[in-house]
């Protein structure tokens, strides 16, 4: 796992989005992981600006959405998929079709589920994931107690993670859906790169606790200690409570440039 500590999210979303342009470049057919909420935005508009300057193509790449809320109507401003269709598709040219995200709306949900893991695997896995992480410690929507096995399914979000994501819900706790689908802890685990987003000193004790803590099913993002090509990507302040900080500081400086990210 490497630990990449950059001065602001900017920077980040600079490195982060670069990485994905380089992979695009060698691989057309890409397939990426989305994640929606705060985290992403920044490397989705870097991942924009690169297209608009003619540096990044995606017209023959797909991407799996990570998760999405059970039981909104079709293009509530709030689902992952019309997030995910204004930050990236209205803003690249990756095919709509070529988007997947977990039906939330579907009559039959662990069918839904199995189909959306047929997906992920008949387009050959995910070559890049990215994460964010939740103040609990989730990645996707898998909360703390989550099988670090699990596939594709129906989860109940957490209070406080409803209260985190009122914010997309005019503030009322009430409209955020208890239920999500979410790609499981097992399924994230088979994409070849992960690449976990954290901004702000709000995420600095979950970040701690996943990168520094035990492998625990109470702190889902721990997982990312055990997937051999992990990329953790904080500012000066997530980072805030990584007792190693000053090592990985400078693992990053002396890193050979032909590592890559
Ligand atoms: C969203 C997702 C969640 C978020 C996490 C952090 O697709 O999978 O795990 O990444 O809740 O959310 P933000 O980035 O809004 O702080």
């Amino acid at each position: 796992m490497e630990i990449v500590i950059v001065p602001d999210p900017d920077a980040g979303a600079r490195l982060v989005a670069d990485a994905i342009a380089e992979l695009a470049r060698r691989r057309p057919e890409l397939v990426l992981g989305l994640a929606t909420g705060s985290s992403p935005e920044p490397v989705y508009d870097r991942l924009a600006a690169l297209h608009r300057q003619g540096e990044l193509s995606l017209a023959r790449a797909s991407a799996f959405a990570l998760d999405e809320y059970v039981g909104l109507p079709a293009g509530h401003p709030a689902s992952y998929r019309q997030v995910l269709l204004q930050q990236v598709v209205d803003r690249l040219d990756l095919p709509p079709e070529a988007l997947a995200v977990p039906d939330g709306g579907a009559a039959d949900i662990p069918a839904a589920c199995a189909d959306y893991e047929e997906r992920i695997a008949g387009c050959g896995g995910v070559d890049l994931q990215l994460l964010g992480i939740g103040t609990d410690g989730h990645i996707g929507f898998n909360e703390p107690g989550s099988s670090l096995g699990s596939r594709t399914r129906l989860k109940t979000l957490t209070d406080a993670t409803r209260a985190d994501n009122a914010r997309f819900f005019d503030g009322q706790v009430d409209r955020v859906p208890r239920h999500v689908l979410t790609q499981g802890i097992g399924t994230i685990s088979g994409a070849r790169h992960l690449v976990l987003l954290a901004w702000g000193e709000g995420k600095a004790e979950a970040v701690a606790r996943g990168v520094e803590g035990p492998v625990t099913a109470m702190v889902p993002a721990s997982m990312l200690q055990l997937h051999p090509h992990a990329t953790v990507v904080v500012d000066e302040a997530a980072a805030a409570r990584l007792s190693l900080a000053d090592y990985y500081r400078a693992a990053w400086a002396d890193k050979p440039s032909w590592q890559g990210l």
